[in-house]
């Protein structure tokens, strides 16, 4: 029977599904391979493929082989290929290949891991997982958690269990019309932090104004006193603080808050404290580099994101706490149709702890990566980041033309192009810089993103990717060297 006949219904036939996957795992095979062929960015415009898909779907069956052509010819290309080693841009998310094995299997097993008796093995597998990356990062047993599919779900989660510990019940009277409240709720980060903390607050009715940002040193990090100061104000002014979000690798330039002191006013306040280590947390798996770290164990939630440095492929983030009742204060609601009766100790229901009911099984990659790595192997990969990225900042600082702006505590530098003997103003010097990263980026072999830093246009090179090696960031340097060397040359 074949799936072009009208008469066939249900799945794709075993054989056929075989065969096919045989093709896309050759595919697979071959991207990763080849990947480092591709232009990392696509030299395409926006609104140039939408055009080269049919303005409908088809309305008979189409061949496998038919689509998997077209995939070659039309998808594949026209990604900005993340997995590309000369990806340095924004931060990385690379997919290792045991990542993708695991991405494979958990899509042919289709869990849903919502409650326990959904999956077993995607419950408990995923409390496995959450205990050996906890184990890993050298935090206490006090910590538990789940996967979530971003950080910015992962913080989301962590404050709305900080606004239930905080007493106001939000989960079940909402926020409106609650005069007893006083004068708003607020909540703290650094100028530098994140924007999914604002967003949270969009989405959790606290509202971008509740957040509070706090000044930073010439260092990027959190000036503790200025906290100390907010929540003093607020508190005064009859608003009512409800956490304080601490971050250990800013997004911007890497920088990291000062969280022993921080966890100090936390305490000395009762609030909620959250550390977003969504891209530098894999770092402290390695016992000698823990120092940016100290005082993280004294968090009441931490955010991680396998996805960024840990090379699983999107989706993964770990939100670790040692207040999981909080957690469930704030999403339990239990339907009778997902009820569980037939046990006298039923085991966890993931969707108790978070805002949606069907999850993904996303502890298989992150078992399947662990294992096939090891943290031995992870950790050298790490370790060889982190030198590559102590190399390139070598290379900056002995240039005179060129300026690192922030300090590397991880693998991420910023730099801008400031050459001696020649007297460009504020604004030339942006411009030049952004338009030597524009050229760097044409250029296609590598890919590199910007910030703005104390009011400056920043290029940022952050390595990350489990491809790169340090002879990429090598043809980074002179690849930007060249784009100075030629920028205003008729
Ligand atoms: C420090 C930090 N926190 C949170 C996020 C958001 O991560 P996600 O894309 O997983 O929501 C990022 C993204 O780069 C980040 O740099």
């Amino acid at each position: 029977m074949r799936t072009d006949d009208p008469a066939h219904l249900g799945d794709m036939p075993p054989a056929e599904f075989r065969s096919a996957a045989h093709a896309v795992v050759d595919l697979m095979a071959d991207y990763l391979e080849n990947v480092a062929s591709f232009p990392v960015f696509p030299p395409i415009e926006p609104g140039s493929l939408r055009p080269r898909f049919p303005s409908s779907a088809p309305e008979t069956a189409e061949p496998i082989a038919a689509i998997l052509a077209d995939y070659s010819a039309l998808i594949e290309p026209n990604a900005t290929h993340w997995q590309h080693p000369g990806f340095l841009a924004y931060f990385a998310t690379s997919a290792s290949g045991p990542g993708i094995l695991g991405e494979m299997l958990t899509a042919v097993l289709g869990q849903n891991p919502m409650v326990w008796r959904t999956s077993p093995i995607g419950t408990e597998l995923e409390q496995v997982v959450v205990d050996w990356l906890r184990q890993a990062l050298g935090l206490p047993v006090e910590f538990d958690g789940l996967l979530t599919d971003t950080a910015s779900i992962s913080t989301l989660i962590a404050l709305a269990a900080a606004r239930e510990a905080a007493g106001i019940d939000a989960a079940a009277k909402g926020l409106a019309a609650r005069p007893e409240l006083g004068a708003g709720l607020r909540l703290y980060a650094s100028t530098e932090a994140h924007s999914s903390i604002d967003k949270a607050c969009m989405t959790l009715g606290l509202g971008r104004e509740s957040v509070v940002h706090i000044p930073t040193n010439a260092r990027f990090e959190l000036e503790p006193a200025h906290l100390g100061a907010a929540i003093a104000a607020d508190r005064a002014a009859g608003r009512l603080p409800l956490a304080i979000v601490a971050t250990i690798g800013t997004t911007s330039s890497t920088s990291v808050d000062p969280i022993a002191a921080i966890a100090d006013i936390a305490e000395r306040e009762g609030l909620w404290l959250h550390v977003d280590a969504a891209y530098a947390g894999p770092v402290a798996m390695l016992p000698a580099r823990r120092a940016p770290f100290a005082g993280w164990e004294r968090a009441d939630s931490i955010v991680i994101n396998p996805h960024k440095w840990l090379f699983t492929p999107l989706d993964a983030s770990l939100l670790l706490t040692r207040r999981m009742g909080q957690l469930r204060a704030a999403f339990s609601l239990v339907p009778e149709y997902l009820r569980t009766l037939d046990r006298e100790t039923p085991g966890r229901d993931y969707n108790e702890y978070s805002p949606q009911l069907g999850r993904r099984f996303r502890a298989l990659k992150l078992w399947i990566q662990l294992r096939w790595f090891g943290l031995e192997g992870i950790r050298a990969r790490l370790e060889a980041h982190l030198a590559i990225a102590e190399a390139f900042a070598s290379w900056v600082d002995a240039d005179p033309d060129w300026e690192r702006l922030a300090p590397v505590p991880f693998s991420t530098v910023c730099l801008r192009w400031r050459p001696v003997g020649r007297d460009l103003d504020a604004a030339t010097l942006d411009a030049a810089n952004a338009a030597i990263m524009d050229t760097v980026n044409r250029n296609g072999e590598v890919f590199l993103s910007h910030t703005r830093l104390s009011g400056v246009f920043a290029i940022r090179l952050a390595i990350g990717n489990i491809r790169t090696e340090q002879r990429h960031v090598e043809r980074a340097w002179a690849l930007l060297r060249e784009a100075a060397a030629e920028w205003g040359v008729p």
